[in-house]
């Protein structure tokens, strides 16, 4: 059943593919700036983009980081992220399921979700998983998209994952609440 709904979001994000990025570059555009303010990305940070779509967020990061890995489900998206991180020498795409990473041990130092826990059947069980690939005191930057969840239940959602919110911004201009959160 999980797997079926599944496939049916990445074949809608497949269909998306000619126009996401006129339709959302601009929304999206300012969930990065909530996200990486005051935020410090070393040149030794190892990142991971999960649900990177189009690898609108690359140009964000691609530039400070020592590398970028970019997994998403949806074929049609993450061709578009290809050609995008072709100027890069320091990204990495894999088509994959957030929930079942193809990867293992303490990667990463930062971990970024933009926009894709509503997709998830069980996102406390998505984050858990993408904290078995990250560093301890790894740092997190989760959206919860407002039209699908409230602010309570995201911050629940947050806890029972095991992650320790230290930053929230909830403006009225963002469609999701923007949190940085620290891996336990
Ligand atoms: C609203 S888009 C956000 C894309 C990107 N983070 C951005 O800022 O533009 C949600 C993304 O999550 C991806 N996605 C949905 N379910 C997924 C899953 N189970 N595993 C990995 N990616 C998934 C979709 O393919 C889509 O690219």
């Amino acid at each position: 059943m999980a797997w079926r709904n599944k496939r049916s979001v990445m074949r809608r994000y497949n269909l998306t593919t000619l126009m996401y990025d006129s339709r959302y570059c601009e929304e999206q555009e300012a969930k990065y700036e909530a996200g990486l303010e005051g935020l410090s990305l070393g040149s030794g940070s190892v990142v991971l983009d999960v649900g990177c779509g189009s690898g609108m967020f690359f140009n964000q990061v691609a530039c400070k980081a020592e590398s970028v890995i970019g997994v998403d489900i949806s074929r049609g998206l993450l061709h578009l992220a290809k050609e995008r991180a072709k100027t890069c020498h320091n990204i990495f795409l894999i088509q994959a399921d957030a929930d079942h990473l193809p990867l293992r041990g303490n990667l990463f130092s930062h971990v970024f979700a933009f926009t894709v826990l509503q997709n998830m059947p069980k996102p406390v069980q998505t984050l858990q998983e993408l904290k078995l690939v990250s560093k301890k005191d790894a740092c997190f930057v989760v959206t919860g998209l407002k039209a699908a969840v409230s602010l309570e239940a995201f911050g629940e959602i947050l806890e029972d994952a095991g992650l320790r919110t230290f930053s929230l911004r909830d403006e009225e201009a963002l469609r999701c609440y923007v949190v940085r959160a620290v891996n336990k």
